[in-house]
């Protein structure tokens, strides 16, 4: 299959992109999309082929659900039934963060094809702010499941070019909407009524959505519902997985380098104070938040500069930690994904 990349850098373009996007997607076809936090590869979430093509492009097991991403708030109804004990904090919950990187789960609808949910009795929802993603979405006006659109496992894609790297010949159409801002996926929470005060929030992927941002709505646990066992079923200890090993090296310390093997650096502030710099003659090395050290753009950076370290033809990829608050809790929890085995 040839895979085609439509730009939208123009207003012509923008609307033929748009218009190929919405045709495909109505014919049950798969097409990538970008979206404010990560590229998505989107389909038709109420056709059970078109989602079909979702697992098959991504050699995705069946077993890890899909988010479904709404054309309206007003559409949330369709795909999932609110429990009366929540119905509150989940109205204030998506009247203030959607469109936006937060994602519900929540009980599904008939109307929601078990491939999408991997067989699960709730959805994750959520709606993307991206001008390009909302155009098509609107237009084609049906919910869309989009995954990332990485091949299982690997570094989620945050342009164009990297969902190329990704699914190349796999699919027939990129919409190419540039960088994407957030640079990584949604957060993930599961409201869960108190009997007295607030709602417990519990966080099950850590987004750019952050504790502070949730508290004002609820008690936040970065943790599962413990009455559930596996809450995330894709969330596998090995993920965003480069083809070279990382390792996350919580102290300059602690490194020893090995006779003749090639190291590349993933640093946060590229700041020979922090020890890091000075360790070995790098082969390569990559700065997140160059100078300032900020989490937001070491945020927006990460998948792009991982997967530039990934091609740098280095034996070992060793990253220095980020703090961990704010967004910095999200990329620690995919560092040490990407660096588990
Ligand atoms: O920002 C994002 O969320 C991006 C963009 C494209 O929207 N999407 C994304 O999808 O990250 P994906 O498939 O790469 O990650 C979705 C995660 C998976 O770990 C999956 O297991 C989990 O959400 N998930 C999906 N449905 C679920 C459900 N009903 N209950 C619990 N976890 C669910
Ligand atoms: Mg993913």
């Amino acid at each position: 299959m040839q895979t085609i990349v439509a730009e939208t850098d123009r207003h012509d373009r923008l609307k033929e992109a748009v218009r190929q996007a919405v045709e495909l997607l109505s014919r049950g076809e798969v097409v990538a999309l970008p979206t404010e936090t990560v590229y998505g590869l989107a389909a038709d979430a109420m056709n059970p082929d078109a989602v079909a093509k979702i697992f098959a492009a991504k050699e995705r097991p069946s077993f890890d659900p899909l988010i479904v991403h709404l054309p309206h708030r007003d559409r949330l109804a369709e795909v999932a039934v609110i429990p009366e004990d929540i119905a509150k904090p989940v109205a204030q919950l998506v009247e203030h963060f959607w469109p936006g990187p937060l994602t519900l789960v929540l009980p599904k609808t008939d109307a929601i094809p078990d491939i999408v949910t991997s067989g699960l009795p709730t959805v994750a929802v959520r709606m993307s702010a991206n001008p390009v993603f909302r155009r098509i979405v609107t237009s084609l006006a049906k919910p869309l499941a989009a995954p990332s659109a990485n091949r299982f496992g690997r570094i989620s894609p945050t342009s164009a070019a990297a969902v190329v790297k990704e699914l190349d010949g796999r699919i027939p159409l990129i919409v190419d909407g540039g960088a994407c801002h957030q640079g990584l996926e949604s957060t993930i929470i599961k409201v869960v009524a108190r009997p007295d005060g607030k709602p417990f929030i519990y966080v099950l992927r850590a987004g750019p959505i952050v504790k502070e941002d949730l508290q004002p709505f609820g008690k936040v646990v970065f943790a599962n519902d413990p009455a559930e066992k596996t809450e995330v079923p894709g969330q596998l200890p090995s993920h965003y997985a480069p083809h070279i090993p990382l390792r996350l090296l919580n102290r300059p310390g602690d490194f020893v380098p090995e006779e003749g093997k090639r190291y590349a650096l993933l640093s946060y502030r590229g700041d020979e104070s922090d020890g890091y710099l000075s360790l070995t003659d790098w082969h390569f090395t990559n700065t997140l938040s160059p100078g300032s050290g900020k989490l937001p753009e070491a945020a927006v950076r990460f998948f792009h500069c991982l997967r530039q370290l990934d091609e740098c033809g280095a034996d070992e990829i060793i990253a220095e930690p980020v703090p961990e608050r704010g967004v910095g809790v999200a990329i620690v929890e995919r560092l040490r994904r990407a660096a588990a085995k």
